[in-house]
């Protein structure tokens, strides 16, 4: 596996150059972009994208996004592209935020798709996936290059983690932005739009160049009985290996003292115990591992963070996680998607 590191990120950079040449002949290349690092490989190329499904252990049913560096590249792509869509991409491209529009048949390898006549596009907002996509000369297709079921990368280190030996090569640049992925959109005729997955472009922000902005109601079905239009908002995500809760209440020094409660008669059983926490909250809870978020007033904090805290509950061992949920506001959405699926959907509140 080869790493490419210290980029700079211009189309003549030799490295950038080098991992581009490995995506257009057919290989498999992490790179980092401002929510998290993909992997990627060339959308047209099947046995590529087979590679990428392998490599990742990810189910074939799940569709990958196609990451673009130009917008006259959607041309080739898709069918037709909306009014709403085009405001959209004009205000939000390069970042995060994908568009799921009806594919132009035999434009990309039928596995990127799963078979669905749609394709999740997006123009991500970082110089050196753009400059690898411009590099490779193709559509990349990329999920995040974790393994399947793991927190998703936020820095080319977790990707080395997870699929060292199992991928051609990683570009390392730095720690990805955002810390979680990009939000998934479907517009309407009608120009209403669908959250299929909040991410990095908040409802808010949406909200500022449409009127009608949804959420997939799969989203927010406890039992699950709604399919859900992302097909991989299914699977039970960024799963730590300990069993983990979501803790919220109206006043956080009563959660606080729950989950103390709680905590300690975990440690009792012999658990391993692990508290995600917001700043607000002083509380030492002796004999667990502390994360923090940063301030619930600022859940740009808790995105960047999120993930790579996921991880060190792993690498600690750490068997019963209790965490504080936040507002639902902004980036917060995003947040609290991830945590609830990170906790199987494990919700408490005090
Ligand atoms: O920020 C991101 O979006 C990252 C970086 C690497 O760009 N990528 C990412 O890809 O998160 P992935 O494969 O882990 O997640 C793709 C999500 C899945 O929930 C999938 O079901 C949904 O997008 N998706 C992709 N194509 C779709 C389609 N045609 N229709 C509905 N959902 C789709
Ligand atoms: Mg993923």
């Amino acid at each position: 596996m080869q790493r490419w590191s210290a980029l700079d990120p211009t189309e003549k950079s030799a490295s950038l150059q080098e991992a581009g040449a490995v995506l257009s002949s057919g290989g498999i290349v992490a790179f980092p972009t401002e929510t998290v690092y993909g992997l990627g490989a060339d959308a047209r190329n099947t046995a590529a994208v087979e590679a990428v499904f392998a490599a990742k252990g990810r189910p074939s049913d799940n569709p990958l996004i196609v990451h673009i560096s130009q917008q006259n590249q959607l041309q080739s792509l898709v069918q037709r592209v909306l009014p709403m869509e085009q405001q959209l991409m004009d205000t939000f491209w390069p970042g995060p935020l994908t568009l799921v529009m009806p594919v132009i048949d035999g434009a990309l390898s039928a596995r990127v798709t799963a078979g669905l006549d749609t394709v999740g596009v997006r123009m991500p907002d970082h110089p050196i996936a753009l400059a690898l996509i411009t590099a490779a000369a193709c559509p990349l297709a990329a999920p995040s290059a974790n393994r399947s079921g793991r927190p998703s990368p936020t820095t080319a280190a977790h990707v080395a983690d997870d699929l060292a030996g199992r991928i051609d090569g990683i570009v390392d640049g730095g720690s990805a932005g955002v810390g979680v992925e990009s939000t998934v959109i479907q517009v309407q005729e009608d120009g209403h739009i669908i959250i299929l997955r909040p991410g990095g472009i908040t409802r808010e922000q949406l909200l500022t160049v449409a009127d009608h902005v949804e959420l997939d109601p799969a989203l927010s079905d406890v039992a699950a009985e709604t399919a859900p239009r992302a097909p991989g908002m299914k699977y039970t995500h960024y799963a730590p290996k300990g069993n983990m809760s979501i803790v919220t209440g109206d006043h956080l020094n009563e959660v606080a003292v729950f989950m103390q409660e709680q905590l300690v008669m975990a440690q009792e059983r012999g658990e391993r115990t692990g508290v995600l926490v917001f700043d607000e909250d002083e509380t030492i809870y002796d004999g667990s591992l502390r994360l923090t978020l940063g301030s619930l007033s600022r859940p740009e904090e808790a995105a960047s963070r999120l993930y790579g805290h996921l991880r060190q509950f792993d690498e600690a061992e750490v068997t019963f996680i209790l965490a504080q949920g936040c507002a639902e506001q902004g980036v917060g959405l995003a947040v609290m998607n991830r945590l609830y699926k990170a906790a199987g959907g494990q919700f408490i509140r005090v």
